[in-house]
């Protein structure tokens, strides 16, 4: 038995078809089917109940299944993690979800690169859920997303908790005043959520904090992406949610107000492999924390320059 009959038998068990499997695995079908045989008569039990339809696991092949993808998912990960060792492959690959690109990820991406110039950075757009199977897949170094999702072959790390801010069409009622509106009041009007998929999304941690307020929009449209949500706030079809640093979007038509609760917010989750120690994730770890220094300096002085100069009394001649 090798690694190929279990990659073999999870398309199988996956697609729950030889055609479907042998189209993914680009092979034809009777030597897929040979294969699964060979690998049945060497533990000496059935692993598929082929009367079904569509086709079946039996009970061991059920565990089976559960095995060998772990065991595939650590032969990729293994793979991955000797290449950066041996330096043969060395590069960072960082996914993210697109919000991120509003807060500090560029800036941090930025002095990557000035201070790694040897190590080239590859940036991919993923959802938090494609972020796991990426990083399993040895696909991805880090992500940088915003659900979070319990896996133990993971270690995850939330760096932050981003308020949210209310997207608002300007001819919009809510749109006349600038203050903190509350989730009651934002209920009341149509929401647009993103992503649609894969789930569990940012759509469905913003539809848990109406709920956990026993709130229920007026109306839910999900859509893909922050960008077509926003979209459709200027064209006047709803309101969204959306991390603060997505303000940094401007659009004439959209206006962003914060919220009254406190507990509003979406985290920013770093995730990496368990056990990778490479140098590159522990440099990029101290730049994250050097942007937020950088950060909270410049909004000190950015709140310093813009409150009124204090004159004191005349002294007198
Ligand atoms: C942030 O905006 O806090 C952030 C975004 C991506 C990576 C790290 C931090």
């Amino acid at each position: 038995m090798d690694f190929r009959h279990l990659k073999y038998f999870v398309a199988v068990a996956q697609e729950r078809s030889f055609t479907r499997a042998a189209e993914r695995l680009y092979i034809s079908q009777p030597p897929l089917s040979r294969q699964i045989q060979q690998l049945e008569e060497e533990l000496g039990l059935k692993l598929l109940d082929r009367e079904a339809r569509p086709l079946a696991l039996t009970e061991a092949g059920r565990f089976f299944h559960a095995r060998a993808v772990r065991m595939l998912e650590q032969l990729d990960e293994t793979i991955a993690m000797t290449r950066r060792l041996s330096q043969v492959d060395r590069r960072l690959v960082i996914g993210f979800v697109p919000s991120t690109m509003y807060g500090a990820l560029p800036r941090i991406a930025r002095l990557f690169r000035a201070r790694r110039p040897q190590v080239p950075l590859v940036l991919v757009e993923k959802t938090t859920v494609e972020q796991g199977e990426a990083l399993k897949a040895g696909q991805i170094d880090v992500g940088f997303g915003r659900v979070r999702f319990d896996d133990p072959s993971l270690r995850r790390e939330v760096l932050r908790e981003e308020p949210l801010v209310l997207a608002i069409p300007t001819e919009h009622s809510l749109a006349g005043e600038s203050g903190p509106v509350s989730l009651a009041q934002a209920a009341a009007f149509p929401q647009l959520v993103y992503p649609r998929k894969p789930r569990p999304s940012y759509a469905d941690h913003i539809l848990s904090l109406f709920r956990d307020q026993g709130l229920e929009p007026a109306e839910v449209q999900e859509v893909q992406e922050m960008q077509t949500a926003l979209g459709l706030v200027a064209a006047g079809m709803g309101l969204c949610l959306v991390p603060a640093s997505a303000q940094r979007l401007r659009r004439d038509e959209v206006v962003y107000r914060p919220l009254l609760e406190s507990n509003a917010t979406s985290p920013i989750i770093m995730s990496t492999r368990l056990n990778d120690q490479s140098e590159d994730i522990a440099l990029l770890r101290e730049l994250i924390d050097e942007v937020y220094r950088l950060q909270a300096v410049e909004k000190l002085e950015a709140e310093r320059k813009s409150m009124p100069v204090l004159t004191g009394p005349r002294s007198s001649p």
